[in-house]
């Protein structure tokens, strides 16, 4: 399940850490799996899990907190738009409703062809730039305004001719 190439960048992660303390790397051990998969599965926590000594619930908990680790797989571009409270007073679920709407897909869906994967996000901790969407869990974007959010996904989908 595990390449000997991923296990060597696991140990090199867990090798930051005490030795009876290696289940500090799960997130970066987790981010591993992801950057290879695109996503990280039931089995992969199992996997990542035994190669840390931890039972896998502990690592499902984590995968289920933080937004950042696909549970399944997402298109090429996956856009997160922040519903947290700051971003919700400043429109982000309107924000969020008009991306469904543009891309023809439910929250939490990926469009057919399989370029764009929307969900909500908690806070992305850009609340003064609300409302915000981060894409690839890397690029955030700022005022998110319809016009813009018209303009981000004109320009994703010329990125990705
Ligand atoms: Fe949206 Fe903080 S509430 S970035």
């Amino acid at each position: 399940m595990i390449s000997e190439v991923t296990q060597q960048r696991f140990a090199r992660e867990v090798a930051k850490y005490p030795a009876d303390q290696k289940q500090s790397a799960v997130m970066a051990c987790l981010a591993i799996v992801q950057h290879e998969q695109g996503h990280v599965s039931a089995d992969s926590e199992r996997a990542v899990a035994e190669y840390l000594g931890m039972p896998a619930i502990a690592v499902h908990e984590v995968t289920t907190f933080y937004n950042m680790y696909n549970q399944q797989p997402v298109g090429r571009f996956k856009l997160n738009v922040c519903t947290n409270l700051p971003c919700q007073l400043r429109n982000g679920q309107t924000a969020l409703e008009h991306v469904c709407s543009k891309l023809g897909v439910e929250e939490g869906g990926t469009t057919a062809d399989g370029l764009f994967t929307v969900q909500k996000s908690e806070c992305l901790g850009a609340c003064a730039d609300a409302p915000v969407v981060l894409v690839n869990d890397r690029q955030m974007c700022s005022f998110m305004n319809e016009a813009r959010l018209d303009d981000l996904i004109g320009t994703l989908k010329a990125h990705a001719k």
